[in-house]
């Protein structure tokens, strides 16, 4: 079956190259840090974004849409830049931008889902559902390291994302089920 949905199909071939990106800049993040604890939660956030792109992967054969070569050169590059500069940028700013980026995932999977409903396909719904939980999950994991940081509250100013701002709905002390979900990050 051909999906007759052209934003999303684009969003989930850039969906599947950005968790490359991601799962990139995490091996950088990891081999920066010199905590051990620190290692092993970030170990574990890049081992489920290429968990996340064997999800999408397998949705999109299942409508014969193809790998985007576009993307996945962009985010190619993004990746292995946002990776090499973790030894560069000292500690924050990797914990802080890595925050922002998840916080903004969220959705993407939540809006994908919103897309399928669009065309009434609701078997994915599940799969959407823990990636976009998964990527709430990360982007809580961040926000937890920086939050006493001193420097938070004017990156938070800066570029909008810190302990009293986040790029999605979803509230991690209190998450929906999958079918309630349908409330996150609704399209405007
Ligand atoms: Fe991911
Ligand atoms: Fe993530």
């Amino acid at each position: 079956m051909k999906l007759d949905h052209p934003k999303l199909i684009r969003l989930l071939q850039k969906a599947y190259s950005a968790e490359q990106a991601a799962a990139f800049a995490y091996i950088g993040h990891a081999k920066a840090s010199n905590l051990v604890e620190e290692k092993i939660a970030i170990k574990q956030i890049e081992l489920d974004e290429w968990e996340h792109r064997r999800e999408v992967l397998s949705i999109m054969s299942q409508y014969g849409i193809p790998v985007s070569s576009f993307y996945e050169f962009q985010f190619y590059i993004i990746g292995k830049v946002i990776s090499a500069s973790c030894f560069v940028i000292g500690w924050f700013m990797p914990h802080f931008f890595a925050g922002k980026l998840e916080s903004g995932n969220v959705c993407e999977y939540f809006v994908i889902m919103h897309y399928f409903h669009e065309l009434g396909i609701k078997e994915h719904d599940q799969v959407l559902y823990d990636m976009g939980i998964k990527e709430k999950e990360h982007e809580v994991y961040f926000l937890e390291q920086v939050k006493d940081s001193r420097l938070l509250p004017i990156f938070e100013k800066l570029f909008g994302w810190g302990d009293n701002k986040s790029l999605n709905d979803v509230d991690y002390t209190n998450i929906e089920t999958v079918k309630e979900s349908i409330k996150y990050c609704k399209i405007k």
